[in-house]
């Protein structure tokens, strides 16, 4: 049983963060570079949970991952053809970056596999990419009926391009088509209802992959061998950062520059909704690292009010709605978040759970079918809370304690998954 981890307010915020790498991109730098000829380095990797399950898939295909205490992992892949078969079940653990991509990367190999993962993997929707997957040639089959995991995949070595209309924006399913697209016969077109975030469509570019982009599409077209850059550089994880930008926001007095986060546009829609509130954020320095954008964040405490957030605008924010409703809380006036029904799939039904637990800290918050209302008074009870074992409810959770009355939660280690050193960080920011 994990133990229960007070959270105690906090006076005010001070002092400069770096956030921890990206998870988005540390899973995908392992990926590629463990199909690359030449060694990768890929600096700032994300040593968290959910990357060290892709680790392990891809060293249990013969790739070598050497992970250096300072954060740099020495990729040698096997060429795009060079993987070879598992003797066991690959385990992805909590995360569904891990078991989708791979799905989508092991569909084109010609060998057999069987991914599964943790308790809350196996509830996540599969058939989002089971599907596509089965009609570009590959063998793929399920638990109830090709909806959950374990996943068992039968690799022919042929595949063929599809065009593939998603039904549901999301960069997981875009992404496992675009793995599989490199062992097609033919082109693969992708598209979507919204963007969401383009990381893979980045990497592949300096991966030496020749994509096309044409509004909400992307072509992949099939290629013999990739031509991998010697260095990957991962910026600072924007969804960890999230947390520190809304902490500072609330708790009065505070001001914080968090160095080198990505801000990849398709991934920071909670900057400019923060903004929309009134919050006060500065980006800084603003570069390139490798394709990504990134920038030094300053804020500074500020009064928000409250807002109005549409499904066009989801996408770009799918992992910061939990946090989201903590800022809400703190806001004047009402807070509406619709079209977020995906929150309900993802490491537990997040819309459920945030308002289950703000509301047990005396917040007021409908749940709604596909979002959450929200009813700015900042005031809170210091309740005892459960995480779900999901690391952004719980670090949500961990702000709304720390801006007001301070809570209890069941169990925090689930920060691990993302955001190792997560209330290390926040205490060394209270001043
Ligand atoms: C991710 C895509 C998103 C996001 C997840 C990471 C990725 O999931 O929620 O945390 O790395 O591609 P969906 O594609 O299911 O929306």
């Amino acid at each position: 049983m994990a133990a229960a981890f007070g959270i105690e307010k906090a006076g005010r915020l001070a002092g400069t963060v770096a956030v921890p790498g990206d998870k988005s991109l540390s899973h995908r730098s392992i990926m590629l570079a463990g199909l690359a000829d030449t060694p990768v380095e890929v600096h700032n990797f994300l040593a968290a949970e959910d990357c060290l399950s892709t680790v392990s898939c891809m060293r249990a295909m013969g790739v070598s991952v050497e992970i250096e205490p300072n954060g740099t992992v020495l990729v040698k892949g096997k060429g795009l053809y060079g993987l070879s078969e598992p003797d066991d079940v690959l385990d992805a653990g909590n995360s569904g970056t891990t078991i989708r991509l791979l799905s989508g990367l092991l569909a084109g190999q010609s060998f057999f596999s069987v991914l599964t993962g943790d308790d809350s993997l196996r509830r996540r929707p599969m058939a989002r990419i089971i599907t596509p997957l089965s009609q570009m040639g590959a063998r793929l089959m399920g638990r109830e009926k090709s909806r959950y995991a374990p996943i068992a995949i039968e690799g022919t070595g042929s595949l063929q391009g599809i065009e593939y209309r998603m039904p549901v924006a999301s960069a997981q399913v875009k992404s496992a088509l675009m793995f599989a697209a490199l062992y097609a016969g033919s082109p693969t077109t992708i598209s979507e209802p919204y963007l969401s975030r383009d990381h893979t469509e980045r990497m592949f570019a300096q991966f030496g992959i020749q994509i096309r982009r044409q509004d909400l599409s992307v072509t992949v077209n099939p290629v013999n061998s990739l031509n991998a850059p010697q260095i990957v550089e991962v910026p600072g994880d924007f969804s960890s950062a999230a947390f520190l930008l809304v902490a500072a926001t609330i708790i009065p007095d505070s001001e914080l520059t968090l160095t080198n986060v990505g801000v990849n546009p398709t991934r920071t829609g909670l900057l400019d909704v923060l903004r929309q509130m009134g919050a006060n954020i500065e980006l800084m320095n603003q570069r390139f690292s490798g394709e990504e954008p990134v920038a030094d964040l300053r804020v500074r405490s500020a009064k928000l009010q409250g807002v109005s957030i549409g499904r066009e605008q989801i996408p770009r924010l799918i992992d910061e709605i939990p946090i989201l409703a903590v800022a809400a809380l703190f806001a004047t006036g009402e807070t509406l978040i619709q079209g977020a029904e995906e929150l309900r799939v993802k490491e537990t039904d997040r819309l459920l759970a945030m308002a289950t637990e703000l509301n047990r800290m005396g917040g007021v918050i409908e749940e709604r079918p596909d979002g959450l209302l929200i009813q700015g008074n900042g005031r809170l009870n210091p309740a005892e809370c459960r995480t779900y074992g999901d690391h952004r409810v719980a670090m949500s959770l961990a702000v709304a304690g720390m801006a007001h009355a301070g809570a209890t939660l069941d169990d925090a280690n689930c920060v691990n998954i993302s955001f190792p050193g997560f209330f290390e960080v926040m205490k060394g920011c209270c001043k």
